[in-house]
C-alpha cells in the first residue's frame, strides 16, 4: 500500500489544525474589536441623549422644598446623599434587604435604596437630618440611643431611627417582642441588638412623658 506523503495534520482543503484554531482566534478578537467599537459608539449615543431625559422633580425634605433634575433610575437614596448632600441616609445593601437607608416618605417608613426618584415627586420626606428640633436638643429616640449606647459603628442607626419614629407613635408602650418585630428590617452588623431594645424601651418612656 502506498504511503501517503500529505501532512497528516493537514485537513483535505490544506489547513493545518493550528492553523485553523490560529484562524477562529483571529476571528474572535476581530469581531471582539468591532463589538467594542460598536458599544462604544452606542454608549456615546446614550451619554448625549441622557441629559434630555431628566425629569424634574419637587420634593420637600425635612420641610425644605427642592426641585431637582433626576433621571428616571435614581433612586431616593442617591438624590438624598448625592445631590442634596444629606448623607445622613446610608446606603448598604441598597437591594432592599439591610434597612440602612429607611426614611420617611409622607409619614411612613421606607426603604430609600427602593424608591425611584420620579416615584416621590410632589412628596414630603423626613430623613435622620430632619429628627433633631435644634443643634442642642436630640430627638428622645438620639437621647436615648445615646444613653443606652445603642450604637457601635454606627451605620445601621439612622436606619432604625427612622424605623422607629412612626413604630413608636402607633405604639408608645411596646412590649420587648415588638421592639424586636419592628426592628426586624433593619441589620445591624456590629449585632448590638440588646442595647439598641434598651434604648426603645427608654426613648418610649421619653415619649410617653
Ligand atoms: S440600602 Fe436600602 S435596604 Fe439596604
Ligand atoms: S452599630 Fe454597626 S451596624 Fe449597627
Amino acid at each position: 500500500m502506498k504511503k501517503d506523503k500529505r501532512n497528516p495534520k493537514k485537513s483535505s482543503k490544506g489547513v493545518s489544525r493550528r492553523g485553523f484554531l490560529a484562524g477562529v482566534g483571529t476571528a474572535v478578537v476581530s469581531s471582539a474589536v468591532i463589538g467594542t467599537g460598536a458599544q462604544s459608539a452606542e454608549a456615546q449615543i446614550l451619554r448625549v441623549s441622557r441629559q434630555e431625559e431628566l425629569q424634574d422633580i419637587a420634593i420637600t425634605v425635612n420641610g425644605v422644598k427642592y426641585q431637582v433634575s433626576v433621571e428616571p433610575r435614581w433612586t431616593l437614596a442617591e438624590v438624598l446623599r448625592d445631590h442634596l448632600g444629606l448623607t445622613g441616609t446610608k446606603i448598604g445593601c441598597n437591594a432592599g434587604e439591610c434597612g440602612a437607608c429607611t426614611v420617611l416618605l409622607d409619614g411612613k417608613n421606607v426603604y430609600s435604596c427602593s424608591q425611584l426618584a420620579v416615584w416621590v415627586d410632589g412628596k414630603s420626606v423626613t430623613t435622620v437630618e430632619g429628627l433633631a428640633q435644634s443643634q442642642s436638643e436630640l430627638h428622645p429616640l438620639q437621647q436615648a440611643f445615646w444613653e443606652a449606647h445603642g450604637l457601635q459603628c454606627g451605620f445601621c442607626t439612622p436606619g432604625i431611627l427612622m424605623t422607629l419614629v412612626p413604630f413608636l407613635e402607633e405604639n408608645p408602650d411596646p412590649t420587648e417582642a415588638e421592639i424586636r418585630e419592628a426592628i426586624s428590617g433593619n441589620l445591624c452588623r456590629c449585632t448590638g441588638y440588646q442595647h439598641i431594645v434598651e434604648a426603645v424601651k427608654i426613648a418610649a418612656e421619653k415619649m410617653r412623658d
